[in-house]
């Protein structure tokens, strides 16, 4: 006699099948209500994008963990235009009103469009660049004691120690420019060693050991977490499970970040130091209030996350376009040369003025932006107006910086690294250089930037004051090589420093 099969065993007087197949049915219908709804019906279905995207989060989160993500987007904006749909509730921009739109301030009583919840992680508490808009000001009127012009001009004789450990470094290591040194290690010491040093009250000490700090070595990894943890933010599965799927490997090294910053802070916070670093701005008492511990260690978490790889970045970029461009470099190796008798005469104050070089970094900027991808925003739950239309509640908005600042349609030969666009040249009339906002733009621009102009012009104006030098030629396609997790996987990038001659 045949066997009754288990999926049509009755289970509290039903049969398992009818149930299976309802499911069935049941997903498909929310599929196809999904599809057609997203397709036809969402508010945002007018903006052009591909049909996939517009279906489902799942293209974008893909694409951006797979380090090609801002080719990607540039690629959809030269296709699509100004205004792609990235996801069903997604859109990102690509044109010069884009800045004042998104980011811009608002009046009191308009609404601004927000940071997304979670895209940011790390502290107890939020730190100034988590923290919504009340909460922001507050936090930023504090913070900005610590990047004030006062402030840097105080932190100028730290920065310049270790600038002075950096060409000698260099110097020590280079045989004369015969050996091929990495400049993107070397910039990461002394960035990580500047902004641990303000942070902390020590340096991690790896321009004097000449190795990275594990912890430097880690926020690369950071990084990758949080281009996971943006990922499962935009799918559609619950928070707690994305976490699951983060590797192991990364979690761990985010537990032994935690561990470090509280003890270096930890250690910091004890003594009451005179000395012009973050701590001491952050723990005083000011007219508007006093940041608490926790936020204390959240702010300072952050700012060795940001105020650390951005630069290194930059000047890695830089070293790479002018090794690429020996014209352009002649024309910086001559400036800086000329302008000053000696080295001790170069400081913050005056490498502002080198012309040239503000436009080889200003170039690089455009070109290499520290932070490739979208920052994204969000609007309350009610919407918001952008570009004189209503965008619905929870609409996620993007700039994306590569794509946005390399546009054809706003720059002159918009792939060439060409400093004179930012000097007046009529050949780059028609540039919209103020497309170009690698700090970005309005309340949440970059808190630090006076800071990485600071330390990048010095460092930069430092390094061509002593040296001269050439790509290695397996680091000619650098730039091919790069991906891209929020921030840039930069390959080694080799080059041979050759001490200048002094009559
Ligand atoms: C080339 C160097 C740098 C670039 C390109 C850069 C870029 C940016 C960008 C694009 C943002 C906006 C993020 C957002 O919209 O949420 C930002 C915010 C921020 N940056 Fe930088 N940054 C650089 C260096 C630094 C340095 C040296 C520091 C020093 C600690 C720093 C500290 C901060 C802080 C605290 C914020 C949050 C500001 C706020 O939300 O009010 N950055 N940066």
């Amino acid at each position: 006699m045949a066997t009754i099969p288990d999926y049509i065993l009755p289970i509290g007087g039903l049969t398992l099948a009818p149930i299976l197949i309802g499911t069935v049915l049941l997903g498909v219908g929310y599929f196809l209500y999904t599809v057609i709804y997203n397709l036809f019906f969402h508010p945002l279905r007018k903006y052009p994008g591909p049909r996939l995207w517009a279906i489902s989060s799942i293209p974008y989160a893909i694409t951006f963990v797979s380090g090609n993500a801002h080719r990607k987007v540039r690629e959809l904006h030269e296709k699509y235009g100004e205004t792609v749909r990235l996801g069903p509730d997604h859109l990102a921009f690509n044109g010069p009103q884009a800045w004042k739109e998104i980011m811009g301030h608002k009046k009191a009583g308009e609404q601004e469009i927000g940071k997304v919840p979670g895209f940011f992680q790390g502290g107890p508490e939020l730190s100034v660049i988590q923290i919504e808009r009340e909460g922001h000001a507050w936090q930023r009127r504090l913070l900005a004691h610590a990047f004030s012009a006062q402030a840097l001009q105080a932190q100028e004789d730290l920065i310049k120690h270790y600038v002075d450990l950096l060409i000698q470094g260099i110097r020590e290591k280079g045989d004369e420019g015969r050996i091929a040194q990495n400049a993107v290690r070397w910039f990461n010491y002394i960035t990580f060693d500047i902004i641990g040093d303000l942070a902390f009250g020590e340096s991690f000490g790896a321009l004097e050991k000449g190795t990275n700090h594990p912890w430097v070595e880690m926020i690369f990894d950071l990084f990758k977490y949080g281009a996971f943890n943006w990922m499962f933010l935009r799918l559609p599965v619950p928070r707690s499970l994305g976490i699951k799927f983060i590797p192991k490997s990364l979690q761990e090294k985010l537990a032994t970040t935690n561990a470090l910053v509280e003890a270096n802070l930890g250690k910091r916070m004890s003594l009451d130091l005179q000395r012009p670093d973050f701590v001491y701005y952050m723990t005083r008492k000011h007219r508007e209030g006093f940041l608490s511990d926790k936020e204390v260690d959240s702010n300072a978490r952050l700012f060795v996350v940001a105020g650390s790889e951005t630069t290194a970045t930059t000047l890695s970029g830089t070293t790479f376009f002018l090794g690429k461009n020996p014209d352009i470099k002649e024309k910086l190796l001559n400036e800086v040369r000329t302008a000053f008798e000696s080295e001790d005469q170069i400081n913050i104050n005056n490498a502002q003025s080198l012309r040239y070089l503000n436009a080889v970094l200003e170039e690089t900027l455009r070109l290499f932006p520290a932070v490739p991808c979208g920052v994204p925003r969000m609007t309350p739950p009610e919407g918001a107006t952008a570009f004189g239309e209503y965008i619905p509640g929870k609409t996620v908005m993007e700039i994306w910086h590569w794509p946005m600042f390399r546009n054809p349609k706003y720059f002159t030969q918009a792939e060439q690294f060409a400093p004179e666009r930012w000097l007046g040249d009529p050949r780059y009339k028609g540039d919209r250089l103020d497309m170009v906002q690698a700090f970005s733009y309005g309340p949440r621009n970059c808190l630090g930037k006076n800071l990485a102009w600071a330390e990048m012009r010095l460092i930069l104006a430092r390094l061509v004051w002593n040296f001269d030098f050439e790509l290695a030629k397996d680091s000619y396609d650098w730039m091919d090589k790069i991906q891209v997790y929020t921030i840039y996987d930069k390959p080694e990038l080799n080059v041979h420093y050759v001490p200048r001659k002094f009559e």
